[in-house]
């Protein structure tokens, strides 16, 4: 499957969606965006299936308003069940299913590859037209990988400068990640894994310099980043937003993402800070549903039709 799918490509006609939710910081709105963007794209007939990969604290099902799943991903990895869509559960919202993560999940993902693997493999051939993956917070290995396997990889930011560099460094680790993937020679490899650490003793500190140093150690691989940075599109949310100059700071880590990292950062939208939302959650009730003139709703709303757009493009 290629990676990098920007919004409006026409690329991509025809075929499942997968979205993945993530960001370094806790706290910012994945899950609700996960949760209220599903159920907006369920309403314009899109078949959904939402998956807590929240690992360590899944609560998807409490933005669904409902009781957490009897059956979880970890009985599919321990193999209690065979099939992935067997932990697949419907929920009160036409079109929209939930597969739920369990505590117990994040050391296996973590300590076991081929598991991880199998996990993503399986998800990626769910039976549904889109999947949104609520990756929670941090960017362990894990997250990275369940980040970089879809489509379209999108980042929750919220106006704090904390944020802001926690989007930074997760957006330069799973690009990283994405580069050693790609590349064969075992000394490149070593390279790109130094990179993260900004005093690196080849003192690199951007693509042009990491191709120039790449392409003395291998010219093929050399070609392989250059690739992978063209194609490495992901996209950004800017949620809670309480003033134009928040809205701005989207484009600002756009321009910064180009001129700092070579990264082409597509800026999908903000939603602004509304007492509605925490509202909604306390009563259980999806803000899209419950509330759906509300402002927040509106951008949700918003940015939940130009990921649709891609499937309009494609009938
Ligand atoms: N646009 C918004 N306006 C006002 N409050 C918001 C908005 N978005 C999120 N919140 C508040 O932020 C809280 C955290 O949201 P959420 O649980 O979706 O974050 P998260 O990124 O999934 O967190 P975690 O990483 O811990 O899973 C919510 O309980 C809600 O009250
Ligand atoms: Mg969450």
């Amino acid at each position: 499957m290629k990676k990098g799918f920007r919004v409006g490509s026409n690329q991509f006609r025809n075929r499942k969606m997968i979205w993945t939710i993530g960001g370094g910081k806790g706290g910012s709105g994945k899950s609700f965006i996960t949760a209220n963007m599903g159920i907006c794209l369920s309403k314009l007939g899109i078949r959904v299936a939402l998956i807590d990969a929240d690992l360590g604290g899944a609560n998807l099902h409490t933005f669904l308003g409902i009781s957490p799943p009897a059956f979880t991903l970890s009985d599919f990895i321990k193999k209690r069940v065979s099939h992935l869509r067997e932990v697949l559960i419907p929920t009160p919202i036409p079109n929209v299913q939930l597969l739920t993560g369990a505590q117990d999940l994040l050391n296996a993902a973590d300590a076991k590859s081929v598991q991880k693997r199998k996990l993503i493999r399986s998800i990626q051939n769910l039976d549904s037209d889109t999947i949104l993956v609520d990756l929670g917070a941090g960017n362990s290995l894990s997250v990275l990988d369940f980040f970089l396997m879809s489509d379209g990889g999108i980042l929750v930011v919220t106006p704090e400068p904390t944020s802001i560099e926690n989007t930074y460094r997760f957006l330069k680790s799973a690009f990283y990640r994405r580069l050693k993937q790609s590349v064969s020679s075992s000394e490149v490899k070593t390279l790109i894994d130094g990179l993260m650490d900004r005093k690196n003793e080849r003192g690199i500190q951007n693509p042009h310099e990491l191709i120039k140093a790449v392409k003395r150690i291998d010219e093929a691989d050399a070609q392989r980043i250059v690739e992978e940075a063209e194609t490495f599109h992901p996209n950004l949310i800017l949620n809670q937003a309480r003033s134009k100059k928040d809205i701005e700071i989207g484009f600002s880590i756009r321009s910064a993402c180009l001129k700092y990292f070579g990264i082409h950062l597509h800026y999908l939208g903000y939603i602004v800070y509304d007492q509605d939302v925490s509202h909604s959650i306390r009563r259980r009730k999806p803000l899209v549903l419950e509330n759906s003139r509300s402002r927040a709703a509106q951008c949700v709303m918003e940015i939940a039709s130009k990921l649709a757009n891609s499937y309009e493009k494609g009938v």
